[in-house]
């Protein structure tokens, strides 16, 4: 008897040890993607590059007849934010010196150092190559070469090291998130009309009970159902009433599809905009696994990833005197980021990832600028293939502009072994670049500023929490005592990640509880606290409502507080006055009073315009 077997190939893949191929998800492709066929045009690009090509093909415009010579600018060292330490119970003497750093400026690590974009590089090499002569003429659509074959790597061996299928996970360029989002929704769902199509062809996108406003908003217009999911400070539920399972589980197919697609923003609710909570390793995997038994694709939508904060919990279970449960312990991955403070923070669902069901949307916005329009998705290469092609007949590729300024940010300039070697020790000093170290140094600085500000004001939201009122004690023999009676105003989490707090208003403890209703007191606090002496303005949690329901129903409870856009002493004073104004709000006892608080009878409208704005601002 033969001592061997006969099997297919398909068999043998399977009996092969190690990473499987991601799962064939091509079934969730819009008709239109499904569709869409490779530009003949890019296809040439290769071809462009060949050293000492006499180019007559394409229609490219001459770069002599490029009006810029030279791109500069003086940029901050990596070093110049103060980070915080990665554990804040760390007894170190580092991690105490971190823990009471406060903004004050140091001058070593403030100065700024100078770059330059030159018009042409001798460089030979296209994926060290940084000048105006490749940057600003056409492209490829996965974006500028040295700064794509920079972040695919960053991405592979620093951010996301474990991703568990094989051959990992692709990335491709964006003009930020949500470009990036627009571009996956277009991917990943066909366009409704109630007028034109069955309603068993309605498509659905899961998303957080209060949500980043702008993904519905790109999701709604194509017909997409939004269906909330119920969340906790860590983000969406995976059981009970109104969790994920739930709204799965019992989906009712009058309505529409089943949802196939989630939107999350996984950090502050890890990072969650607008509610700064985070997820947890534990409660990923339990979503991970609801997603993948119905067969939903996670889009993550992650701009504050390195804004995780680890001091807290802690600081939130002293400034209440409650127990602090102690943290999980660490997980830990096959693989290191390389970088501590990278290791400490709670990873992508790439990490738990095998099907390749997650596309990641991350954006230079939060670490570099919003202007810059800069980004990029990280998923399976199937699904980044897919949004190659819609990229290059919609956006083609990011600003030619910001690409190279990134590029010589993150990569420094690469000139030619020969020109190197002519140039003063000096300059060539200059063309260093913060390289991956200096990025990750970046990240950890900037989470410092932020975890700060977001003490500062939690400390001052904290203090206001009550109204505290004195009153005569009813028997004689209690006139030694003096009552105090405890009013409470709002309640918050300190946020887990992020750049918001996110409050919730008892307006059932305001004395005209019952005569007002509830929206109405909302509105007029709203607008109360705009006036002098206050002056603060608050995101409505309306703003994050995804469904008029959830408007009606609590939207109207909450507001959002942001300690990242004002300076740190304005985070402090402005805490301050919106404690004083909720005071004097809750002091308020006259119907009269409140209709006189000026404007107060068109804030319904002001808020809606508010609402726009948010929408226009894109946060
Ligand atoms: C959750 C979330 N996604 C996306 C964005 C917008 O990102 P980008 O500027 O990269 O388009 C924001 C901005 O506030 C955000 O909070």
């Amino acid at each position: 008897m033969a001592d061997f077997e006969y099997v297919s190939r398909a068999d043998a893949a399977k009996l092969k040890k190690g990473p499987k191929p991601p799962a064939d998800l091509s079934h969730h492709f819009s008709r239109v993607t499904a569709a869409r066929q490779e530009s003949k045009i890019k296809e040439f690009y290769k071809y462009f590059m060949i050293p000492g090509i006499g180019n007559l093909a394409g229609g490219l415009p001459n770069a002599t007849f490029f009006p810029y010579d030279t791109l500069e600018a003086q940029i901050a060292q990596p070093e110049r934010f103060k980070p915080t330490p990665n554990d804040p119970n760390d007894p170190s003497e580092l991690a105490k010196t971190l823990a009471a750093t406060t903004l004050k400026k140091d001058h070593d690590v403030t100065a700024a150092s100078h770059i330059t974009v030159p018009h042409a590089s001798a460089t030979p090499n296209p994926l060290q190559k940084i000048d105006l002569t490749t940057a600003l003429q056409y492209g490829t659509a996965q974006g500028y070469p040295p700064l794509y074959s920079f972040l695919r790597q960053f991405v592979r061996e620093h951010y996301h090291p474990n991703v568990p299928y094989l051959d990992g996970a692709d990335i491709i360029l964006t003009n930020g998130n949500t470009d990036g989002f627009a571009k996956t929704i277009e991917a990943l769902s066909n366009v409704w009309s109630e007028e034109r199509d069955w309603v068993g062809d309605r498509e659905g996108l899961l998303v957080e009970e209060f949500a980043y406003m702008n993904a519905v908003q790109t999701a709604r217009p194509r017909g997409l159902q939004v269906v909330p999911v119920k969340i906790d400070l860590e983000g969406m539920l995976p059981t009970g009433e109104g969790s994920l399972e739930d709204v799965l589980e019992n989906w009712d197919t009058s309505k529409g599809k089943r949802p196939h697609l989630m939107y999350t923003v996984t950090d502050g609710s890890i990072g969650q905009n607008p509610t700064s909570g985070t997820y947890s390793i534990q409660r990923r995997k339990e979503i991970y696994a609801i997603c993948s038994k119905y067969d939903v694709i996670i889009i993550e939508d992650d701009p504050y990833w390195y804004l995780q904060f680890p001091s807290a919990t802690g600081k939130e279970a002293e400034a209440r005197g409650t127990a602090l449960t102690a943290a999980p312990p660490p997980h830990k991955f096959e693989k290191s980021t390389g970088y501590e403070f990278l290791d400490s923070l709670v990873p992508s669902y790439l990490n738990f990832d095998p099907d390749g069901r997650v596309v990641r949307l991350d954006t230079f916005s939060k670490t570099v600028a919003p202007g810059c329009r800069l980004g990029w998705i990280t998923a399976q290469p199937a699904i980044i293939e897919r949004i190659l092609r819609i990229t290059e007949s919609s956006t083609q590729q990011p600003s030619g502009f910001v690409q190279a300024m990134i590029s010589e940010l993150l990569i420094g300039s690469q000139p030619a072994a020969a020109e190197f070697a002519k140039k003063s020790k000096a300059e060539q000093l200059t063309f260093s670049g913060w390289k991956a170290d200096g990025w990750v140094r970046w990240l950890a600085g900037l989470r410092g500023s932020y975890e700060r500000r977001m003490n500062r004001m939690c400390d001052i939201l904290e203090e206001g929490r009550f109204q505290l009122k004195q009153g005569t004690p009813v028997k004689s023999a209690e006139s030694d005592w003096a009552v105090i009676s405890k009013t409470k105003m709002y309640s918050f989490d300190w946020p887990r990640a992020g750049m918001f707090v996110w409050v919730h208003f008892h307006f059932e403890t305001h004395p005209l509880w019952g005569k007002v209703s509830g929206p109405k007191l909302s509105t007029a606090l709203w607008v109360y606290l705009t006036t002098k002496p206050f002056l603060v303005l608050l995101a409505p949690g309306l703003m994050f409502s995804p469904t008029p329901e959830i408007a009606d129903e609590k939207g109207w409870q909450y507001y959002r507080l942001c300690f990242a856009a004002v300076s740190e002493e304005e985070v402090e004073k402005a805490s301050k006055r919106t404690v004083e104004g909720v005071r004097g709000f809750w002091l308020i006892k006259d119907k009269k009073e409140l209709e006189d608080i000026e404007g107060a009878q068109n804030a319904q409208q002001m808020q809606e315009g508010l609402m726009d704005l948010g929408m226009n601002w894109a946060c």
